[in-house]
């Protein structure tokens, strides 16, 4: 057999080394985490607490890269990139909002129904129960597979104008509002009197700034993070619903997995799970506290009168989408938390 030159060894030894960067263990596996929020976001924190886990751990074997505020990909453009993705050794995982799921499974809707959950803690029943098995089941077909829920918080309303939302329709009557891409979304603003108009996360700080829409929904931590509350004159604390996300992976590359690196992925996103929550339950008060001593956007918290017609106007809503979602689901969600 011919030699290979030690000349040419040392070069190819060189070239490796060169292509890592430094400070990254070369690793089996490769995950790249694309998220669209900013890196102090309870999304940003779990993602780089779940990188630094593995990457500490799981040296030699899996190295986590986080890519944070859409650098990589935005949120529809990730779901695509994992579902046609059939590396067996780099995987893309990322954990868009629930609301961004709807081509891929229907009854993921439920979580985006207004005043379906009074507050964090009903979220946590249904995430722990058996019944999301049933809602993210799905999703494997079309080539995703889920992994956990993590927190944002519950939804907050702005406006720019001369008075806050606090009376409806009267106040949303006129107003266009920024959404996420979710039809749920879309009849609940209507249902308030106001317009939606979806955006990508990445367009809304500049949409509010120039006037194309003239307010939006979104967690506090979000609102903060990337200023919307510099553009808006007031915030509404509605808490009307839920902002989460499900942390999806390539299926195919979650199947290529070894079964015992899969079995410590799944440990170390449990933590990470935990982690989030922490960091989403301090944002939620941490980052409303900071808008409020910004200067910016005035915060007013709804009257119990206001937030019960702000209710009633969208009672609909869960009847607009229940064929969609699962009428025996629906039930069963309602029973699981008590109302
Ligand atoms: C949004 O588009 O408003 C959110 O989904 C962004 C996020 O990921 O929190």
């Amino acid at each position: 057999m011919k030699r290979i030159p030690q000349i040419l060894i040392i070069a190819m030894v060189l070239a490796l080394g060169i292509a890592m960067l430094p400070g990254q263990a070369r690793a089996e596996y490769v995950i790249k985490f694309s998220h669209v929020v900013s890196p102090q976001t309870p999304k940003g924190k779990a993602a780089d607490a779940f990188a630094k886990l593995v990457n500490t751990r799981m040296a030699g074997k899996v190295r986590v890269e986080v890519f944070p505020s859409s650098q990589l990909y935005n949120d529809n453009k990730v779901m695509e990139a994992m579902r046609l993705s059939d590396s067996d050794t780099t995987g893309i995982m990322a954990a868009p909002s629930l609301s961004k799921f709807v081509k891929f499974s229907r009854t993921l809707q439920a979580f985006d129904l207004p005043f379906l959950f009074n507050d964090i803690n009903d979220v946590h029943t249904l995430v722990d129960s058996d019944l999301v098995e049933e809602m993210t089941q799905p999703l494997q077909r079309k080539g995703l597979r889920a992994l956990t829920f993590w927190d944002n918080g519950m939804k907050v309303f702005s406006i720019k104008g001369s008075k806050p939302l606090r009376n409806v329709p009267d106040d949303f009557n006129g107003n266009k509002f920024r959404i996420q891409s979710s039809e749920v979304h879309a009849a609940m603003i209507k249902a308030l009197g106001g317009t939606p108009q979806k955006l990508p996360f990445k367009e809304v700080y500049t949409a509010l700034g120039q006037g194309v829409v003239d307010g939006q929904e979104n967690a506090w931590s979000n609102v903060y993070s990337k200023k919307f509350h510099e553009v808006q004159s007031y915030v509404s604390v509605s808490n009307h619903s839920y902002l989460g996300y499900l942390v999806v992976v390539s299926n195919h590359f979650w199947k290529s997995l070894p079964a015992d690196i899969r079995t410590e992925l799944t440990a170390i996103l449990k933590e990470a799970t935990t982690a989030n929550r922490q960091f989403a339950a301090e944002a939620d008060t941490g980052d409303r506290k900071k808008v409020e001593d910004s200067g910016y956007a005035k915060v007013i918290d709804l009257t119990a009168d206001e937030k019960s017609e702000w209710r009633k106007a969208t009672a609909k809503v869960e009847d607009e989408f229940r064929s969609q979602i699962g009428d025996d689901l629906l039930k069963k969600i309602h029973t699981l938390l008590g109302h």
